[in-house]
């Protein structure tokens, strides 16, 4: 911003920013999808699970999960009920900040064990005493229990059970660790301290999240999508196997469908099409990955109260009124929280606001302060969720979906009453008829011309898990769309799903009608229970293979 500007210039400035990316917003709809299907190494990778079925509710067993996010480690032990609901046991614990720039792999999967050897301590012991009384390797394996590995970073998969680092994102840098078998590693470490457990499957969390959304919501339209808008964003989604072209013939389980992970975050790193501002730069510029995840960057939790922090330095400086030794010149004072907070406060005088300042960053704000504060809040959350709701709605349109039926009744209600566990998020719509900046392109119609097939997705039955064995979903009506979301700021962010249900009846092929049928719903604990679906799945895989082998 220039020197001198005033405060409501400066606000001018930052609404025409919003509306600027209302006009743009459509041009970064069009995913560089195909890309990534055909060839590794695409900016947005294309990532094959090697999950091939969605889970119905009806699995059962004791799993363990491991899930290591941007921010936490959490330790699940998963009991499936079989009814789509489960009991979970958990431990949680930060990451020590350290151990994100660990001078090896192997040194984080030493702590995830040992946290993992306390879990079972507290929660679990008759595994560890079987364990110990049997004492030999062998004897122990007996009592094995299968561990899902939830690892929210991007890994290149050769199989359920196996895969290597593309690249840390979310702050984590330990050089080592890229091309490292993850399953591997983490079960030398879990094997040092002879724990009963192995790694049988490794999913990203937004993997995950699409499994648990999918087992929690029995009977009704099968989830497409599992998204996060945490810490980190990214989304993973149900994709033909026809259309993986990158997978060679012999590396192609059986299935018409595979989830895919898109690795949605690192789209448009090139910057040819994001909205781009001085605050989003300096933010690339000193983060620990320059250069990639620029979309991540300009969504997700872990970056959007930095984006916010740069503002407010601009905003100050040119006011001549920072004060040098605030917080304010820290990276990463301002977490995301701190932007739900301002965008929802609405007292009068702004004065949760202003306390927040003071507290926080040791600025004695004026009411103008405060009132640029917010509106800055607003329009990078703003910009967060419609982004967001554009990836969102390219993978609905993709999907071909939307030409199924239109539903005569709210499927909603039916879905609610069926999920124990899980609450499902109220939809809430929004009429965006009456935004200025609202325009059409033909973006959008070229892409579903490209993309849509839409006999292929209604005419396949979805299969549930079990290495080939395939169970027909049949009492699933098509004609909802069923996306499951987790992550801290879909869920704290003020209307962070109205504006994504915004985008959706903004742009053409969806429309108001369109986003009626789109159901978003909390995938709650979409990184343990779904970490616990896939080590299920494996073990139905390892059982099919050993009742294979000859006796
Ligand atoms: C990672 C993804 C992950 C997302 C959400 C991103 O930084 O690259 O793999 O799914 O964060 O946690």
């Amino acid at each position: 911003m220039e020197a001198g500007m005033s405060v409501p210039r400066r606000l001018d400035l930052w609404n025409s920013w919003v509306s600027d990316y209302d006009n743009r917003i459509r041009i970064i709809a069009d995913f560089c999808v195909e890309d990534g299907l055909k060839h590794d190494g695409a900016t947005m990778a294309q990532i094959p699970s090697y999950v091939t079925s969605l889970p119905d509710g009806t699995d059962t067993g004791l799993y363990l999960a491991v899930d290591l996010g941007g921010t936490n480690l959490r330790v699940c032990a998963v009991d499936l009920l079989g009814d789509s609901t489960y009991s979970m046991k958990q431990s949680k614990v930060a990451i020590p900040s350290q151990l994100m720039l660990a001078a090896t792999f192997s040194e984080l999967f030493a702590f995830i064990a040992t946290r993992l050897h306390l879990f079972l301590q507290k929660h679990h012991p008759e595994y560890l005493e079987a364990s110990s009384s049997n004492g030999a390797t062998t004897a122990v394996k007996k009592d094995n229990i299968l561990l899902g590995f939830t690892f929210s970073f991007a890994f290149e998969q050769q199989a359920l059970d196996r895969g290597t680092l593309l690249r840390w994102t979310k702050g984590f840098n330990i050089p080592d660790a890229i091309g490292m078998d993850i399953c591997s590693t983490f079960q030398s470490e879990i094997d040092k301290l002879q724990l009963p457990v192995i790694v049988a499957a490794l999913v990203n969390d937004t993997v995950g999240t699409l499994l648990a959304r999918s087992y929690t919501s029995p009977g009704k339209s099968p989830t497409l999508l599992g998204a996060i808008f945490g810490t980190g964003t990214n989304g993973a989604y149900v994709e033909r196997m026809s259309r993986l072209t990158k997978l060679k013939r012999g590396e192609k389980p059986t299935g018409d469908e595979m989830i895919v992970n898109s690795e949605w975050g690192s789209f448009d790193n090139e910057m040819k099409v994001l909205p781009d501002t001085v605050y989003d730069q300096a933010l690339d510029t000193e983060s620990v990955h320059p250069g990639i995840q620029m979309f991540e960057k300009r969504i997700s939790g872990m970056y959007l109260g930095e984006v916010l922090r740069h503002a407010i330095v601009g905003l100050l400086s040119s006011q001549g009124s920072v004060n040098t030794s605030s917080k304010l010149h820290e990276a990463y004072t301002i977490d995301s929280s701190f932007l739900s907070m301002a965008a929802s406060d609405d007292t009068a005088g702004l004065t949760v606001i202003r306390k927040q300042l003071d507290l926080l960053l040791e600025i004695d704000a004026s009411v103008e302060i405060a009132e640029a504060v917010k509106i800055l809040a607003l329009a990078i959350g703003r910009r967060a969720a419609r982004l967001a709701g554009v990836a969102i709605a390219g993978v609905i349109i993709k999907s071909g979906r939307l030409s199924a039926p239109i539903p005569t009744g709210s499927k909603k209600n039916a879905v609610a009453a069926s999920v124990k566990t899980v609450g499902d998020v109220e939809q809430a719509t929004f009429d965006s008829s009456s935004d200025p900046a609202r325009k059409r392109t033909g973006l959008w119609s070229m892409i579903y011309r490209v993309f849509a097939t839409t006999a292929w997705w209604l005419s396949l039955p979805l299969r549930m898990f079990g290495g080939g064995q395939i169970k027909l979903v049949t009492d699933r009506p098509t004609d909802m769309i069923d996306v499951g979301v987790d992550g801290s700021l879909f869920e704290f962010y003020p209307k962070f799903e109205e504006i994504i249900r915004g985008v959706l009846q903004e742009v053409e092929e969806i429309g108001i009608e369109g986003e009626r049928r789109v159901q978003i719903g909390k995938a709650q604990d979409g990184s343990g229970v779904g970490a616990a679906l896939a080590a299920r799945a494996a073990g139905k895989a390892r059982e099919l293979e050993a009742n294979k082998l000859p006796k």
